[in-house]
């Protein structure tokens, strides 16, 4: 004897081989399966009122059925979908020649951009690349390189510290605030001659503006050999920006203390959105501040267990954020941290 399923699996399974698009296929799904009155939606429900010995066997009919046609539903919408394309192909209306939707592909940051390059130059006059930790000992960042505590050129370094902890008066943990710290450390691994360039990230506790941020990038350079002198600096940071931005570039020096070295000097570059003839770039000067630099001082040459008689050296530090700004003629460094690529997919 057929029962109420098969004779409903039957009818459905007849009307969903009739049906045709999309539409055909919309309409069977509501009259079977609609929330409020689809024909299996209303036997599902009725099976709540069956008498307890009948429900099981029912209930059990009922879900078959339900499941059979879902799965007849879905293999006829794939049909249906087949045949369309089908159709497409045959009557030349689907096009599988045409190209896809490009992928956008990233890009190095401008800053990396630019490290990288300035890193290149000083690879090629030879230097070798090392890098340092960022959480630095106040012994690195500070006392061996002559900035004793309670000594007024810390003020030139506003410090973000890791812990409040004093021990013995000190507060051994901070951000480093520049890059400076990896002279003494690689004085203390390696016996000279030294020629290393450290490219890094260094922490200040300030306000930003146009030309500050709190972050910065900046490349540490250290040249430790028999009889080198001031000639020698000065050849390799103007080598070094020549490659950087073009042959015709000049530099000036001018002397300025930092407690590291002796003597100490600003290193300025001539400005190529002017070239020189003062713009609002480089405040009218027609020059732009790119790192401190000078000769390491003998006391630390000493202290590194060298002979300040045989051995001298130089260093220089830059930040590379305002070297992109230049590069890239971008008029606020707080752009380069905000992220968003509507300026950074520019460069
Ligand atoms: N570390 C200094 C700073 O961040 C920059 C600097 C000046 C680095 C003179 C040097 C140097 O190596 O010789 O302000």
């Amino acid at each position: 004897m057929a029962t109420q399923t098969d004779v409903s699996r039957d009818e459905a399974l007849a009307a969903l081989a009739r049906a045709q698009d999309q539409r055909a296929l919309d309409a069977w799904r509501i009259e079977w399966f609609g929330r409020k009155d689809g024909r299996l939606t209303q036997l599902l429900r009725g099976l709540a009122s069956l008498p307890i010995g009948e429900r099981k066997a029912a209930g059990a009919a009922a879900n078959a059925l339900k499941e059979d046609l879902e799965r007849a539903y879905e293999a006829r919408a794939e049909e249906l979908r087949r045949a369309a394309v089908e159709r497409a192909l045959t009557e030349g209306k689907l096009d599988v020649t045409l190209p896809p939707r490009p992928l956008r592909r990233g890009s190095l940051h401008p800053v990396t951009q630019v490290t990288r390059r300035i890193l290149d130059a000083f690879v090629q006059m030879g230097f070798s690349v090392v890098e340092g930790p960022e959480v630095e000992l106040d012994y690195y960042n500070f006392e061996a390189l002559r900035i004793p505590r309670d000594h007024p050129a810390r003020d030139m370094w506003d410090t973000l510290w890791i812990d409040e902890t004093i021990e013995g008066g000190l507060r051994p943990l901070l951000m480093r605030t520049h890059t400076s710290p990896n002279q003494v450390r690689i004085m203390e691994l390696y016996p000279p001659p030294i020629r290393i360039a450290v490219p890094g990230r260094a922490f200040r506790y300030e306000a930003t503006d146009t030309t500050h941020e709190w972050m910065m990038t900046q490349i540490e350079v250290l040249a430790i050999d028999e009889g080198l002198t001031m000639a020698h600096l000065r050849g390799t940071l103007l080598g070094m920006m020549r490659r950087l931005f073009g042959e015709e570039r000049r530099i000036r020096m001018i002397g300025s203390y930092y407690p590291f070295v002796e003597p100490g000097a600003d290193v300025a570059v001539d400005c190529f959105l002017c070239q020189g003839k003062g713009c609002h770039s480089c405040h009218g000067t027609g020059w732009i501040e790119m790192m401190g630099c000078g000769m390491v001082h003998p006391e630390i040459i000493e202290n590194m267990g060298m002979d300040s008689r045989k051995y001298t050296g130089f260093a220089a530090g830059m930040g590379v954020e305002r070297l992109a700004m230049q590069v890239f003629g971008v008029d606020d460094i707080r752009y380069w941290y905000q992220n968003d690529l509507r300026l950074l997919r520019q460069f």
